[in-house]
């Protein structure tokens, strides 16, 4: 409560909802747009090609811009000779750290400071010295990109090698453990859980493995930018605008009046379309040339200088007592995050929410490589940290002989089982329930290797998801309505494929009482309001936190302006609501008056107000996270080992679903990526020289269409009482929990345990 008169004074307001015994967002109830299967508004320009990414922004004068990045890991260039680049037809420049011009840092990612960050706080090109295997050392602009890219085999460079740091296994002595990861603990003893465990009547302790994974959007990182007199315009593929534009404004010695980034589609984000060093080597490339530079990087510069999920190893250890409930519960492990990265794989948090137990021990240390930062991926942490917790409840299951969702329903938790906050909502008992009725589980034969069809074993295996809620601080919305009754609400948000303004104009049509045709909802540009990063699932909560916020100030706007002769005088913003076009009483809805007449009365054409979301109290108040329940059924070849995924359901519980169609496609979505992740995807790693092996689509595999089956899903829909909307992000859910699901499916199977993943065929024979 200290916490929330302090935030009260700071900002003079907190939702009703966030206060202790508050009432929920009334849209919970009264919605008419919202939860209404809805189309993207963004379709029609991208099937008819009339959407311009990044990258097809045309500009007058506009080169091309082509990178050479470092063949060694830890060294400096001794030799640089760029004059066959120089004289190659149609080169303009050639940018090393030798002309660079001189820049300061990046700030990390942070959850508190989304200003002016990035995802990396070495120097970008401004020494000799690499610090990373890939890292840019040059680019070339010239004309077109084929003399770009020519001119760029040409540059030739020398290094001084030093010893790089390049051995997971020998690196994990030297492990940190720093106090907290974003903004939970690193170690968390509830208890003496090793002491549990060797008391525990039924217990199992295994160490499981998850390789590196490198983002693959399927649109490239890109940018094509100018200077227009001193000012910048960045045409970028970003989930983070606000904080981009303010980021490459602080380098550059710039107003952030100064710098505007535009974004307004993004071919995939999933965490690694942040601010790396590209956008920044051509902002300086094209204030060296004075012409718009276009930079999008190949596949292969993807894989060496923008991060991707850490290795993990990972122990899981569980105690149980003779009834199955647990007594210990041991998550511990080691991943990547170099002093100069930003992104600690939090492969424990969903552990700490997910069971009930008496006692925990979760440790994550910190592994310090010589590699490019490691950075967030579609459920940093959670993705890879239920694989390992998700597969060791099987194997309890399996030892005690039980049945894995009555495992799981024995040891669900009332409260948070850590902190022991309440839950703000949490069904997933229901989730399973209604997941395994759908799909059939009472079918599935406990005996692993028991069901056969020729050369194939079948199995069925189930595994739960987890993902943490989260409402960003720092997002801004304008709202202009006006007196057709039509609106524009504002905000620099992004859109990376998942219906940003569809499900924002549902909501506004509902919050402000219009029909969706009158709303239109501005966003990717960091000229419009501040808007949130999407990223953690959160951009759809804190957009609406925003828009919850300028609307309370629009309400109070048009009571003002209705003044004493209106049918609605004296009534106060808490005794209204905005329905049908107008104000109208809530006691009495007779009372009422459109927009149109009392802007008409007030002289007005339109009314503006900006405001920014409150505080995101709630999460200091409740645990609030999605869970879910995923169902695998699938064929091992008994002849290749080869697995096929014959059917994968999701049962989700993530509040309100404000799309149904956005949603499940969301879903879909994750839970393919999770297919990759279980059985195909994997960065190779040469530690011996510090390099990734495999830096293409042909060597990286990811699911194509005939690895993906029918993917159905589901949700409980049960609204959070604490969240805007009631609703909790969906956008990274979807990839948790299954390559457990495939890995216990391939144990039922076949009975065998794949503890490290991918599951590919070499180990099931
Ligand atoms: Mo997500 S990994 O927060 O884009």
């Amino acid at each position: 409560n200290a916490v929330v008169e302090s935030v009260k004074t700071v900002l003079g307001w907190v939702p009703a909802q966030w206060l202790p015994g508050g009432t929920p967002d009334p849209l919970i109830l009264r919605r008419a747009a919202i939860g209404r299967q809805a189309s993207r508004l963004d379709g029609p320009e991208k099937v008819r090609g009339q959407a311009r990414f990044a990258a097809e922004v045309a500009m007058d004068r506009l080169c091309y811009a082509s990178l050479v990045h470092s063949t060694v890991t830890l060294g400096r260039i001794t030799r640089l000779d760029t004059a066959n680049a120089e004289a190659a037809p149609g080169v303009i420049l050639v940018m090393t750290h030798r002309n660079m011009p001189r820049i300061g840092t990046l700030a990390l990612i942070g959850l508190t400071d989304l200003s002016a960050v990035g995802n990396s706080s070495l120097p970008i090109m401004q020494e000799p010295a690499v610090r990373y295997n890939g890292q840019v050392v040059a680019a070339v602009v010239a004309e077109t990109q084929e003399e770009a890219d020519h001119a760029a085999s040409l540059i030739e460079i020398d290094y001084a090698v030093d010893t790089a740091k390049t051995r997971f296994d020998d690196a994990k002595d030297k492990a940190r453990t720093p106090a907290s990861i974003l903004i939970e603990k690193n170690h968390v003893s509830v208890g003496n859980a090793e002491r549990e465990l060797g008391r525990a009547p039924h217990r199992v302790d295994n160490i499981y493995r998850t390789p590196g994974h490198n983002h693959n959007a399927i649109e490239l990182h890109g940018v094509t930018v100018a200077w227009q007199g001193g000012s910048l315009v960045v045409h970028d593929a970003t989930q983070m605008i606000a904080p981009s534009a303010n980021a490459l404004a602080k380098l550059f010695g710039l107003k952030k009046e100064q710098v505007r980034v535009l974004s307004p589609f993004v071919g995939g984000g999933f965490g690694g379309k942040g601010l790396w060093d590209h956008q920044v080597v051509a902002v300086a490339a094209a204030r060296l040339v004075d012409r718009p530079v276009r930079l999008m990087l190949s596949r292969d510069s993807v894989y060496r200088m923008i991060g991707g999920r850490s290795p993990t190893e990972q122990r899981v250890a569980i105690g149980a007592d003779a009834d199955g409930q647990f007594t210990a519960l041991v998550h511990t492990g080691y991943s990547i995050m170099p002093p100069y990265g930003a992104c600690p794989e939090q492969y424990t948090l969903g552990t700490r929410a997910l069971y009930r137990s008496k006692s925990f021990e979760i440790v994550q240390r910190h592994v310090d490589l010589d590699v490019v930062p490691n950075t967030f991926m579609r459920a940093p942490g959670e993705a890879i940290g239920t694989f390992a917790v998700e597969c060791a409840i099987d194997e309890l299951a399996h030892a005690i002989g039980i049945d894995p969702i009555e495992l799981r329903r024995r040891n669900e938790p009332d409260r948070h089982p850590i902190s022991d906050a309440p839950f703000s909502q949490r069904a997933l008992t229901q989730a399973y329930a209604d997941g395994a009725k759908r799909f059939g589980w009472e079918r599935r034969l406990a005996e692993p290797g028991a069901r056969h069809d020729g050369e194939w074993r079948i199995g069925m295996g189930c595994a739960s998801g987890s993902f943490p809620y989260a409402r960003m601080p720092g997002a801004n919305v304008r709202i202009t309505l006006r007196r057709d009754g039509s609106a524009t609400v504002s905000c620099s948000a992004q859109e990376m494929g998942m219906g940003t303004a569809t499900v924002q104009v549902q909501h506004a049509a509902d919050r402000l009482g219009l029909p969706v045709e009158a709303i239109t909802f501005e966003m990717g540009d960091s000229a419009l309001p501040a808007g949130p990063m999407a990223g953690g699932s959160s951009q759809t909560v804190s957009v609406a936190g925003a828009i919850m916020a300028a609307t309370e100030k629009l309400t109070g706007e048009l009571l003002r302006l209705a003044g004493n002769d209106s049918p609605i005088a004296g009534l106060r913003a808490g005794d209204v609501r905005l329905v049908d076009g107008g104000i109208a009483g809530i006691n009495d809805p007779s009372r009422r008056e459109s927009y149109r007449s009392i802007l008409a009365r007030a002289a007005r054409d339109e009314v503006t107000v900006s405001a920014a979301g409150s505080a995101p109290l709630e999460m200091l108040k409740f645990a609030m996270h999605s869970s879910s329940a995923i169902f695998c059924e699938l064929r091992v070849s008994k002849v290749t080992g080869e697995v096929r995924v014959d059917r994968l359901l999701g049962s989700f519980d993530c509040g309100t679903i404000l799309n149904p169609k956005t949603a499940a496609s969301q879903f879909k979505g994750g839970m393919i990526m999770g297919l990759g992740l279980a059985l195909t995807e994997e960065t190779l790693f040469d530690e011996r020289s510090g390099r990734i092996m495999n830096a293409t689509l042909a060597d990286y595999h990811i699911p194509s269409h005939l690895d993906v089956p029918e993917i159905d899903v589901m949700w409980t829909g049960i609204a959070d009482p604490r969240s805007p909307l009631g609703a909790r992000g969906i956008g990274e859910i979807g990839i948790t929990g299954v390559a457990a699901a495939v890995a216990n499916a391939v144990f039922n199977a076949t009975g065998k345990r794949i503890r490290d993943l991918p599951v590919t065929l070499d180990k099931l024979l």
